[in-house]
């Protein structure tokens, strides 16, 4: 049986990753910040295959302390991220800090602590952002700043770790999740651009890690899943 960790598992593209892995036969640990409750849920529901464990990934200890209940991985998604929007001039020190330390520094912090776990074949798969490729909203520098270093990090990190661990990014459109309704204005500017006209559903994404960690010729690749956005 194949065993993976994917980071913040309770979001709306982890919980949907744990799901699918899970459904292929995969043994799956994921982690969980302060989402304990639906953790615990997600656990009970889908049964001894998977694997909740708390994460803090700005928190070494806690990284640890999840890394010693882990023995052999063939896959780690760092999937963890948070977002937020404030326009330049808005725009500090400590908010730009706070973006970077979750979301690029955290990335770092988890992969060191789980490389040795790796198994030779093994592989990594880094969530960056179509943000990264193309700006989008105006007020969001500082999350495509550090979307864009998944990018970096994760070319420069498959050329270190092969042959053995490939490493891949997936750069998500915006994901189909309850709160963006029909009048949501991110929304609406997404399904103007995308040439499909909609946004890419956390299904879609756990369909493209699905590929990403089974296909051995794959490695140091950045894959837009976009409804077609960035030809928009
Ligand atoms: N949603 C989109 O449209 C979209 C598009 C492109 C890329 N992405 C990227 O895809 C990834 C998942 O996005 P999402 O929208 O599905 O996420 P989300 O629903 O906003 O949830 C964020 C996740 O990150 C976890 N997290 C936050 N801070 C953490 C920390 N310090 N340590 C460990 N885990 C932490 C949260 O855990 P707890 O809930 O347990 O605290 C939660 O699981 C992110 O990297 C995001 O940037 C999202």
């Amino acid at each position: 049986m194949k065993t993976m960790l994917i980071s913040g598992g309770t979001s709306t593209i982890g919980e949907a990753a744990v799901r699918y892995f899970t459904q292929k036969g995969w043994h799956v640990y994921f982690g969980y910040n302060t989402g304990k409750k639906k953790a615990e849920a997600l656990e009970a529901e889908l049964g001894p295959s998977v694997a909740a464990l708390h994460l803090n990934v700005q928190d070494k200890d806690s990284i640890k302390t999840l890394a010693s209940s882990i023995d052999e991985l063939d896959l780690l998604i760092n999937n963890s991220g948070i977002f937020s929007s404030f326009l330049t001039e808005a725009l500090e020190d400590a908010e730009v800090g706070r973006i970077f330390d979750v979301n690029v520094t955290g990335l770092f912090r988890l992969t060191k602590a789980v490389l040795p776990k790796l198994k030779e074949g093994a592989s990594i798969i880094n969530i960056a952002s179509v943000n990264a490729l193309m700006p989008t909203f105006g007020s969001t520098t500082h999350y495509d700043a550090s979307k864009g270093a998944v990018i970096a990090y994760t070319r420069s990190l498959a050329a270190e770790l092969a042959p053995k661990i490939r490493v891949n990014a997936l750069a998500p459109g915006l994901i189909a999740a309850p709160y963006l309704d029909e009048k949501n204005e991110i929304r609406k500017i997404f399904e103007k651009r995308s040439v499909l006209k909609r946004m890419v559903t956390s299904e879609e994404v756990a369909h493209a890690l699905f590929f990403m960690a089974e296909n051995t010729a794959l490695t140091g690749a950045v894959i837009p899943l976009d409804c077609g956005y960035t030809i928009g």
